[in-house]
């Protein structure tokens, strides 16, 4: 089986080619950072009409990388939700369009199931495992039961972690996207011990997030220290920001790998996935925390991390494999999360399902 893959829920417009031997033949992304750079973040509409414009180069390029035709592609999967809705409709129409004139089905694909099924297409990894989705728009430990069937443990009652590392980097004057600003500027202190941060929800019951504490203390620093910060005092407090982070997602794994346990005695790896997973100290620390549990850990490579179309087009396979096909008017869903039956979590309702995945 050979799927066609497309990505176009937040700012990166991806077009795939994957086989459902795990190969994956042709990866694209383009990245509208430029775009959005003057802005400070994501504009909604400036990415809608970004994707409109290069999506179908993309998929020219992911034709041509591929050494396919459509002839040869068997189902085309799209992104069909949680995200910015303008781009979500782009790619599902361009899907929907191809799957109708090629007579091929279409899947539309959470983009969620995509970070979380990352790990069966790079690794091979079984089910059940336990996933910890640390993205832009989500934080959340969920266990994966099988294609479609999720449970979650916990999520963030305010920030999402990637938001966290996106917003100290501004705090920090270090631009965006924070996130691989600030593991650069780290790795660059010299006094990495200097700032004693607080472990938001560490020790606590449950496994949910939180970073609206961490993300106040370090306004505290700068404003103490006066900006704009020297490199210095970047480099230190993005060191002290970075730890804290992993400090509090190995404190929260920790307890779910122990819920795992319980409901899922004959074991099971921890996976980590989404756009924060690229963070190197996370990684570091996560693998760590498996070895003292006794559980594999496994982690994509940092490009099957962020955002891509490979994903996507791996999701659809599952669902392929499995008989699942979307209708053609099937309708993008701005909200759509992976276990519809989890609470809000106390502090920010419907946190975890918003608009950047
Ligand atoms: O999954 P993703 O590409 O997009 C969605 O949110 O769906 O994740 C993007 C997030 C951003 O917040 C970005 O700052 C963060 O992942 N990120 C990182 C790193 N690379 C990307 N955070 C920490 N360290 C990194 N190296
Ligand atoms: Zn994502």
């Amino acid at each position: 089986m050979i799927v066609l893959g497309i990505e176009t829920s937040c700012d990166e417009t991806a077009a795939a080619i994957v086989t459902d031997a795990r190969e994956i033949r042709a990866d694209v992304v383009l990245s509208q950072l430029d775009d959005h750079t003057p802005y400070g973040g994501v504009v909604p509409e400036i990415a809608a009409r970004a994707h409109l414009e290069h999506l179908d180069g993309l998929i020219r390029r992911a034709m041509a990388d591929s050494g396919l035709g459509f002839a040869d592609i068997d189902a085309v999967a799209a992104t069909g939700g949680p995200g910015l809705i303008g781009g979500v409709i782009v790619g599902v129409m361009t899907a929907k369009a191809i799957a109708a004139a090629r007579g091929l089905p279409f899947v539309a694909v959470n983009h969620l199931e995509g970070h979380a099924l990352t790990a069966r297409l790079t690794n091979d990894v079984p089910f059940p495992y336990l996933l910890l989705l640390v993205s832009g728009g989500h934080c959340q430990l969920l266990v994966v039961e099988g294609v479609g069937r999720y449970r979650r443990l916990g999520t963030t009652i305010d920030d999402a972690v990637g938001e966290a590392f996106d917003k100290t980097a501004k705090l920090l004057g270090l631009g965006y996207p924070g996130g691989p600003l600030l593991e650069k500027a780290a790795a660059l202190a010299t006094n990495p011990g200097r700032f004693d941060l607080p472990r938001p929800m560490v020790g606590r019951p449950g496994c949910d997030f939180s970073f609206s504490g961490l993300k106040t203390a370090v306004r505290r620093h700068v404003e103490e220290l006066g900006t704009p910060l020297s490199g210095e005092d970047q480099a230190d407090l993005a060191a002290a920001f970075q730890t804290t982070v992993a400090e509090v997602m190995a404190d929260r794994c920790a307890r779910a790998m122990r819920r795992f346990k319980e409901m899922h005695p004959q074991g099971g790896a921890l996976v980590v996935a989404g756009g924060v997973a690229a963070n190197k100290t996370l990684r570091a620390r996560l693998q760590t925390l498996a070895d003292r549990e006794g559980m594999p850990f496994v982690a994509p490579p940092l490009r099957l991390c962020t955002d891509n179309a490979a994903m996507i087009a791996w999701a659809g396979i599952e669902r392929l494999r499995l008989g699942q096909t979307d209708p053609l008017d099937f309708a993008p869903r701005p909200r759509w999360p992976l276990d519809p039956t989890a609470k809000p979590a106390i502090g920010k309702a419907g946190v975890g399902s918003g608009v950047k995945a």
